[in-house]
């Protein structure tokens, strides 16, 4: 659509602004084309609900076939077993503190598994084990690209760890990893290269925990780049993506997804213009669309989002150039100004997310729209730690 046809849409929708919209069809499309190619690659998913911490993005995941899921937090193992998810890993390097809050979800019903990558962190779950009376159930970090957290492959301390969890009666499940360096990556070898490297790497983990007596079943990858360029997971047992689900300027930036399949949106109004260098002015600042630069890394820069019309045309050129907390500042990528009467007092825009699950985490629920519709849905989504 062209900016002049934007112009005329000071939309009559009553959603208050800003407010996080949800395509449902885009949502829907999403699942089922990273579900289908995992599936193609005989892989089970575990999807991360960090990115949606909805219950309503779980079922329609749970309709698509997962069975188990992935969470960042403990609230969001409270929130989504109250809401009968019983199979949960928690996919943040354990700490100590935590692992009373774990005993008493698996008290309650949860077949939660954590992780860990020290040798300190296996004493410290032992310890609670005996404490707790309690079997934890381990996943091995693995360091696959140097990126983060985890074990070398061929560490000792892999072995130790592993050794000190078994003896206090907890269970190595195996080994787990996150190729957060594919974010890094600038073309599609690149990809490819990273979703090898993350397979290779995990597998020679677990198979070097067999060798050493433990069954080490689960092998489990997760990144949205990486499975969405896998093309063989031999020896993998299950990915983890969570971003996929929405998909964001990042991705598009890696090449994963076009701007079409992007299913979130900040609907926010323009409330001002600055006349002088020809901007606009939206009630979208960084509380309501994140402070996160990520696509300015890879490929195109967004700013803190592109714009699009009340309908989720992209608007060409347009991105938010500046934000303060309320405050977000429109401006043309070259510096051109605005039409400003194209764009009046009142007119709404959307404003396509860098980050899905650092936008999604400022709002406290989804306005689930068809296309430019609202269907009065709403869907809250759980905070906190
Ligand atoms: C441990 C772990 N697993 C899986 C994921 C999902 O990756 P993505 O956000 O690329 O879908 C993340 C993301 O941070 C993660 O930290």
């Amino acid at each position: 659509m062209s900016n002049a046809a934007a112009a005329s849409q000071t939309s009559d929708l009553t959603t208050p602004t800003p407010a996080l919209w949800l395509e449902l069809n885009r949502l829907e499309a999403n699942i089922r084309s990273m579900h289908g190619h995992l599936h193609a690659l005989g892989v089970t998913l575990r999807p991360h609900l960090k990115t949606c911490k909805s219950i309503d993005v779980a079922r329609l995941l749970l309709a698509a076939g997962a069975e188990r899921f992935t969470v960042s937090t403990l609230a969001e193992a409270r929130y989504f077993l109250a809401h009968g998810l019983t199979d949960l890993l928690y996919a943040v390097g354990i700490a100590p503190g935590k692992l009373a809050q774990c005993s008493a979800l698996m008290q309650a019903g949860l077949k939660l598994t954590i992780t860990l990558d020290s040798a300190a962190a296996a004493k410290a779950v032992a310890e609670a084990a005996n404490r707790h009376a309690c079997h934890y159930r381990v996943l091995l970090e693995i360091d696959c690209d140097g990126e983060r957290a985890g074990f070398a492959p061929d560490a000792a301390a892999l072995i130790d760890a592993a050794t000190t969890l078994e003896k206090s009666g907890c269970h190595v499940e195996g080994v787990m990893t996150h190729a957060g360096g594919s974010y890094h990556c600038h073309d599609s070898d690149c990809l490819q290269r990273a979703a090898d490297n993350e397979r290779d790497m995990t597998v020679a983990a677990a198979e070097r925990l067999r060798k050493h007596g433990f069954a080490a079943p689960v092998v489990s990858i997760g990144s949205t780049p990486t499975a969405a360029f896998a093309h063989d997971l031999s020896g993998v047992t299950e990915a983890r993506p969570g971003t996929y689900v929405f998909q964001d300027l990042v991705m598009v930036g890696l090449g994963v997804c076009g701007l079409d399949d992007i299913a979130i949106s900040v609907l926010s109004e323009v409330i001002g213009h600055r006349a002088g260098p020809g901007e606009l002015v939206v009630d979208a600042g960084w509380m309501a669309l994140s402070a996160d630069r990520g696509s300015a890394e890879r490929g195109l820069d967004c700013g803190y989002g592109l714009v699009c019309d009340v309908a989720g045309n992209v608007l060409e050129g347009l991105l938010v150039k500046h934000v303060n907390q309320e405050h977000g500042v429109i401006a043309h990528r070259d510096g051109r100004p605005l039409e400003m009467h194209k764009y009046p007092l009142g007119c709404r825009l959307r404003i396509l997310p860098n980050h899905a699950c650092a936008t999604a985490a400022q709002h406290a629920g989804y306005h689930v729209c068809d296309s430019s519709v609202d269907t009065g849905m709403y869907w809250e989504r759980c905070t906190g730690w």
